[in-house]
């Protein structure tokens, strides 16, 4: 992560003096070094202690919700939530088109059908999307402050 920081450090200290900010897309490498660290925080401990942190949660996937996952990046969690909960249905958005090709790879290759992607911007979630719901929401990693903000 440190040697993509130094990359766009000059495009920050800009921003600290004029404002502003760095679009995603100027990360190079973003999601893949995202994935690796993932792996070793989210993914390593999806099953065993992050579900298990809301009572009943595992019960109730396995009996059969509906399930997003916002800023879900490559969609290695959801991907792996698809597979061992297959009576529940997956949804993750990322605003990020790359992101969503390989998480829509990934269903593919592991055959879930379970699960869908889509690639979008979930600061407009409230706007866009009135006539869905969801039964659980999880952002791995991903803070949505102005999400937040518009439900307050
Ligand atoms: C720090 S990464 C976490 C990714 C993944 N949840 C994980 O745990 O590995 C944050 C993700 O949020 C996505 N993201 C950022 N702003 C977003 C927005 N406004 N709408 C949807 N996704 C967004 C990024 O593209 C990125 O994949």
């Amino acid at each position: 992560m440190d040697t993509i920081l130094g990359q766009v450090e000059d495009q920050i200290v800009n921003c600290f003096k004029k404002g502003g900010g760095v679009p995603y897309s100027s990360y190079k490498r973003f999601h893949e070094v995202m994935e690796e660290e993932s792996a070793q925080t989210v993914l390593s401990g999806l099953f065993d202690w992050i579900i298990p942190l809301v009572p009943r949660l595992e019960e109730k996937l396995k009996e059969g919700i509906n399930v997003l996952d916002v800023g879900c990046d490559n969609g290695r969690a959801i991907n792996m939530m698809a597979n061992q909960f297959p009576r529940s249905k997956f949804t993750g958005y990322d605003i990020s088109e790359e992101a969503i090709t390989k998480a829509e790879l990934q269903a593919k290759t592991h055959d879930n059908k379970n699960v869908k992607f889509e690639v979008k911007d979930i600061s407009k979630f409230l706007n866009s999307s009135k006539d869905l719901s969801f039964d659980l929401i999880t952002a791995f990693d991903a803070i949505l402050i102005k999400l937040i903000l518009q439900q307050l």
